[in-house]
């Protein structure tokens, strides 16, 4: 599509969260842990999990088409979709072509986006420069994840923190006034293997050595994480606000990847930015990673913490280490949150493969399935 540079705004915003829970009280079951260890230092206290019939594509599908129904729009109004994840359903074919199928979109390209947990800023800023460009008009911007099928639950290091769902934008051409408003987006591969997924890739193809040494499951040095985190968090958003020509008091509302407690306190601190201004709700799903933030936008403004006129600020860091923030002006109404609550589960297929399906569920959470089986949530 041919034309002359356009401003953006967020149209659409749609999330989905699996219903399986799965407490600390649970975790102390699994591993030697303590809820009061987990919450302390992370202050994660439950997270879901994606059921046996779930994967990534069939919650970005969920989430996507919430996203395009609050926009107003139908599935085939979308230009190009974009997917971030780490934990897509296969190498290839990408989820984001499985999501298109899934949407029922006939016309939108469609591609993932590897940038761990700031895969949807990643793709929030990619989504700006196609529709600035003239290229696309309509944007949806996905982020999901199965981390439950990547996480080593014998780690205790690891598995008390993460957990699955998926988040959506509908990213829309608009020269009004406005939306978005700066952009920043960093890489430092000096953190390249602070957080890896060491095996099943080009340079470790998988063997039966590889699955021995149980390689194929998410590694973290947590404590370098976590000082490297907030130190490009913080000068990553005072980027993306100096870019949008504001200052940090102009912020009505900081979204920030929702990894730890901890991490978003020493963010706060650090900017002196008052915590009653951070949306949190890492309490309620661990981190999800490149699904975290677009979740917490859908609830924040679904829960009336979003008011148009209001400067947000999306900020995530990630594997790579990758971080991105987006400085945007909100400017839809709220109250369109509404228009998602049809949309479930049950509104999508994913296009099956031609080898025979296999239970993917975790074997080490199998008794989960089996208690909400038996009608108990948690
Ligand atoms: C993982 C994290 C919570 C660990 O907290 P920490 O305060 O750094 O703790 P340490 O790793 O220094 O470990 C301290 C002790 O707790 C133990 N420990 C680790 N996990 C534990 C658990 N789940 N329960 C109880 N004890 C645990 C360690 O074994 C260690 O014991 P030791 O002193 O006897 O060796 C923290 O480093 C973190 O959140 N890092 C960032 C991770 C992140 O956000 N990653 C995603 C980026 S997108």
């Amino acid at each position: 599509m041919a034309g002359s540079v356009h401003g953006t705004r967020v149209t659409g915003w749609g999330a989905y969260a699996p219903s399986l829970v799965l407490t600390n009280a649970d975790m102390e079951k699994m591993v030697e842990t303590a809820d009061e260890w987990i919450v302390s230092r992370t202050g994660i206290r439950e997270r879901r999990i994606a059921g046996r019939d779930e994967t990534t594509a069939s919650m970005a599908a969920v989430a996507g088409l919430r996203a395009i129904a609050v926009a107003g729009l139908q599935p085939d109004d979308i230009d190009l979709i974009l997917v971030g994840t780490l934990t897509a359903d296969y190498p290839m074919p990408s989820a984001a072509a499985l999501v298109k199928d899934a949407i029922g979109n006939k016309r939108a390209a469609a591609m993932d986006l590897a940038a761990a947990c700031s895969g949807f800023v990643y793709g929030y800023a990619t989504a700006h420069a196609y529709i600035a460009s003239g290229m696309a008009r309509h944007v949806l911007v996905i982020g999901a994840e199965t981390l439950s099928r990547y996480t080593d639950w014998t780690d205790r290091g690891t598995c008390i923190l993460f957990g699955d769902a998926a988040g959506a934008i509908v990213l829309s051409a608009s020269d009004g006034p406005g939306g978005t408003l700066g952009i920043e987006m960093t890489t430092e591969p000096a953190g390249a293997y602070f957080i890896w997924l060491p095996a099943g890739g080009a340079a470790r193809p998988a063997t039966g050595a590889t699955l021995e040494a149980r390689e194929h499951y998410m590694k973290m040095k947590g404590s370098e994480t976590f000082k490297m985190a907030v130190r490009t968090l913080g000068s990553t958003s005072v980027r993306a606000i100096e870019t949008a020509g504001l200052g940090l008091a102009d912020i009505d509302l900081v979204i920030p990847h929702q990894a730890n407690i901890r991490i978003i306190e020493a963010l706060a601190r650090s900017l002196d930015f008052p915590m009653a201004r951070v949306f949190v709700n890492v309490d309620r799903y661990g981190n999800t990673s490149a699904a975290s933030v677009p979740l917490a936008l859908a609830e924040a403004v679904g829960s009336g913490r979003v008011k148009q006129g209001d400067h947000i600020l999306l900020v995530a860091f990630g594997a790579g280490l990758t971080s991105g923030a987006i400085t945007l002006q909100w400017t839809a109404d709220p109250a369109a949150s509404d228009r998602a609550n049809a949309i479930g589960p049950s509104d999508v297929t994913v296009l099956p493969g031609y080898l025979e399906p296999v239970n993917p569920f975790p074997p080490a959470l199998a008794w989960l399935l089996e208690r909400s089986e038996q009608g108990s949530p948690r």
